[in-house]
């Protein structure tokens, strides 16, 4: 069965600096070359504003209008890194997926453990909602450990078999104010991790 891209996505972790932001600017990046999209970004720092100044490709919006769906196909929301705060928790209402990223070490892990419950709760309010881990800053060229492994399987969301990789270009983009999409064959690599996680949220 196929399922069909997430039209509101929400990018959620109660733990800071996981790439939270990194991932939405990508992702919202990549949903945009496929239909109308908006990044909503609910982090009172307003990084995803900041990183996007100068993208026009799609649109990016902070306040009420981070919340409007109604004329884009996709909505992808930068959440702030609490679950305690009322946009994260609005936006995991309102989602159809949640994405969580997390870094590849079991402590890192665990420290989400809270969320997992918070997620599951509205899961069972509401069972279409899909979530998922996905890994993020995995070395180029390295597996999971085998504690990272054994801690997923405990863990009580799926995790997504595309990871992203720790890679300087997503740095060198957000210093840009640009996705990855927009920097030729030398972020060919991280199009391609970010183009897997979003096939694989479809399949
Ligand atoms: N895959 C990656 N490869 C290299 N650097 C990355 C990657 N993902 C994130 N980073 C870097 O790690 C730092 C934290 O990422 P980001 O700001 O996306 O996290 P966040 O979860 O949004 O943080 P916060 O909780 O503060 O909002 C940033 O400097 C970012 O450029
Ligand atoms: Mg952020």
């Amino acid at each position: 069965m196929t399922a069909r891209l997430p039209r509101r996505l929400a990018v959620l972790n109660a733990k800071g600096g996981t790439g939270k932001t990194t991932l939405a600017v990508q992702l919202a990046a990549a949903l945009a070359r496929r239909g109308p999209t908006r990044l909503g970004d609910l982090d009172p720092q307003g990084s995803a504003s900041q990183w996007c100044a100068t993208v026009t490709a799609w649109d990016v919006a902070q306040g009420e209008r981070a919340w409007h769906a109604d004329d884009v196909t996709h909505l992808v929301w930068d959440c702030p890194p609490s679950v305690e705060h009322p946009s994260a928790l609005r936006a995991l209402q309102q989602a159809d997926a949640v994405l969580v990223p997390v870094l590849p070490s079991p402590l890192d892990l665990w420290a989400s453990w809270r969320l997992v419950d918070v997620i599951q709760a509205e899961r069972s309010r509401r069972p279409t909602l899909r979530a998922w881990l996905v890994i993020n800053q995995l070395e180029p060229g390295s597996a999971l450990s085998t504690a990272m492994h054994d801690a997923l399987r405990e863990f009580g969301l799926p995790a997504l078999r595309a990871v992203v990789r720790r890679r300087a270009i997503y740095r060198t983009a957000a210093l840009q104010g640009v996705s990855v999409y927009q920097l030729g064959p030398r972020a060919a690599a991280a199009v391609a991790d970010i183009e897997a996680v979003i096939e694989e949220m479809q399949s």
